[in-house]
């Protein structure tokens, strides 16, 4: 089947919701098409051995922000659609059975021009402090009886968060369950990438690029990087430090209780998708900065997520670093953070798969 042009309602549906965004580009999702009104999304879970997708968390808001995107394709087409979860089993990837309605009263929803538009910048943004008017828009663009948006401005707040990503990088960089998952997701010498991330798109300068690539070769290469010349120390410095300052805002997405089923972290999804489609609406830019949240809620399972006794140390120590940001309730609601500001669009970016290769008869 070729579908370089998407001819029924569904396809086209599809085909632009293709463009939402999943961690690490992982797109944790398949379509099967049953009639020109139904079709199905089949979940997947990143991988049960990944460390950033504990739980499926990470997939469930990915298939969230899926949905909401398929919801506002569909008002393209003056169409309704509905998305039913078939039941909820933990660590299950879920099924959802989805319906289109067409209406002639549904008209198309602004949101939908940015749903390509919107890509993730990991450089450097500009200082300039949001305005209220673009707080109110973001802040508004989701439903705010069940999330609000924590703000973290001014230069203090900016410095405390990227000294927070600052060492929460250093558990990623020095664990191995994280580096098998960078070796799977970035596509070397590349600025774009169908199914993972381009090394373009990471932040870094070229330099330090390359000697990223050379250390990923091996696990014992990056652990001799990281013992003999303080290998974290850049790479920590250009795509946390310097990126966590050089921003507007950094916000957190804050539900009205701790999420506690897959089906909260699909919900938050689409808060997020719409939170992130006003960003672009608005002509900000936007960088999802959601390890800390991962890592702190192994820390609150008590979950040894790495061989690392140092790494489980500083996970903790980072956990109480976010509480202390943020207060220890808030922690436990956030279900998404992230920086924000004015910039320059990322020149590198992911795209898709083709939409051929996500449809599974
Ligand atoms: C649930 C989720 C978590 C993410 N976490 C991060 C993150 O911690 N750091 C980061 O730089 N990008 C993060 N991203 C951004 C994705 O890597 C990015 O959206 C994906 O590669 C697709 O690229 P695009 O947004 O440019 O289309 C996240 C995205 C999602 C949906």
């Amino acid at each position: 089947m070729s579908l370089n042009k998407p001819e029924t309602t569904i396809h086209k549906i599809l085909d632009l919701a293709r463009w939402a965004p999943s961690g690490d580009n992982t797109q944790p999702w398949r379509f099967e098409i049953i009639d020109d009104h139904n079709f199905i999304i089949h979940g997947r879970y990143i991988g049960e051995n990944c460390v950033y997708d504990l739980e499926g968390d990470a997939s469930e808001i990915a298939l969230g922000i899926l949905i909401e995107t398929l919801t506002l394709a569909a008002t393209q087409y003056n169409c309704r659609l509905r998305a039913d979860r078939r039941e909820e089993i933990r660590q299950k990837p879920p099924i959802f059975d989805v319906q289109l309605e067409p209406d002639q009263t549904i008209k198309p929803d602004p949101l939908v021009d940015c749903i390509e538009k919107r890509s993730v910048q990991r450089r450097p943004l500009k200082t300039r402090p949001l305005s209220s008017a673009e707080k109110e828009a973001v802040s508004n663009s989701i439903d705010t009886k069940k999330y609000r948006i924590l703000w973290l401005e001014g230069f203090n707040n900016r410095l405390r968060t990227a000294f927070l990503m600052f060492n929460n990088a250093n558990i990623r960089l020095t664990i191995p369950e994280a580096y098998e998952e960078h070796k799977k997701v970035i596509e070397w010498r590349a600025q774009y990438s169908k199914d993972r991330i381009p090394d373009q798109a990471l932040g870094t300068d070229p330099v330090l690029t390359r000697t990223m690539e050379w250390a990923m070769k091996s696990w014992g290469r990056i652990n001799a990087l990281n013992h003999y010349a303080a290998g974290t120390w850049l790479p920590r410095i250009e795509m946390d430090l310097i990126p966590g300052i050089a921003c507007a805002a950094h916000f957190v997405i804050i539900a009205n209780e701790t999420p506690q089923q897959p089906g909260d972290y699909t919900q938050a999804g689409r808060a997020i998708q719409r939170f992130w489609l006003t960003v672009t609406q608005l002509d900000l830019q936007l960088q999802p900065e959601t390890t800390p949240l991962i890592f702190r809620k192994y820390v609150t399972h008590d979950i040894p997520f790495t061989c690392v006794a140092k790494g489980r140390e500083r996970a903790r120590a980072c956990s109480r670093q976010l509480e202390q940001l943020i207060g220890k309730q808030n922690a436990n609601q956030a279900v998404f953070m992230g920086r924000i500001g004015a910039g320059k669009k990322a020149e590198a970016r992911s795209k898709r798969e083709r939409l051929e290769n996500l449809i599974s008869t």
